[in-house]
């Protein structure tokens, strides 16, 4: 199974989103990939912010050797799922999309079952966290009991 997080700047949300999943998967002794990218180059190269590597600390979770960049078209067919952290983010990946591969792409809290919420607010101008994180934690949670 490989998995691709994604949300704009790849620095705050999907950068936790993949620390969250990579330790579901080797607490769970899987062979799953996970990894993470952003459907712009903002940051590319830059490490998550810092409040981002602070709230998964607090869950014993280091990503701070993570690095951002862009989602490209060979990751629309090296992956198994495309998770989308908004639906802005959905959009954009889905133009770059051949048809076939539109079927791996996924809005992130729909598919880990959320209720009421099917985006992950940005949190880059903003505080919420904390709230950023659990969002993620129970989606990964809920994914990883779908898929395996
Ligand atoms: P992310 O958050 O998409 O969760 O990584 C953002 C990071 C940077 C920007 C926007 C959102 N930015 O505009 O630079």
């Amino acid at each position: 199974m490989k998995i691709l997080m994604v949300c704009l700047g790849n620095i705050c949300r999907s950068p936790i989103a993949q620390g969250v999943m990579e330790n579901i998967v080797k607490n769970e002794n899987l062979d799953w990939i996970i990894d993470s990218a952003g459907t712009s180059s903002f940051h590319a190269g830059e490490g998550p912010d810092p409040r981002s590597v602070d709230i998964a600390k607090q869950n014993n979770i280091d990503i701070s050797s993570q690095r951002s960049r862009e989602i490209t078209k060979q990751d629309l067919s090296d992956f198994d799922y495309i998770f989308a952290m908004d639906k802005s983010n959905y959009k954009d990946i889905e133009k770059m999309c051949d048809p076939s591969q539109k079927s791996k792409l996924k809005l992130f809290l729909k598919f880990g079952e959320l209720e009421n919420t099917d985006e992950v607010p940005d949190p880059y101008y903003t505080l919420g966290f904390d709230h950023v994180f659990e969002l993620i934690n129970t989606a990964c949670k809920n994914i990883h009991k779908k898929l395996s």
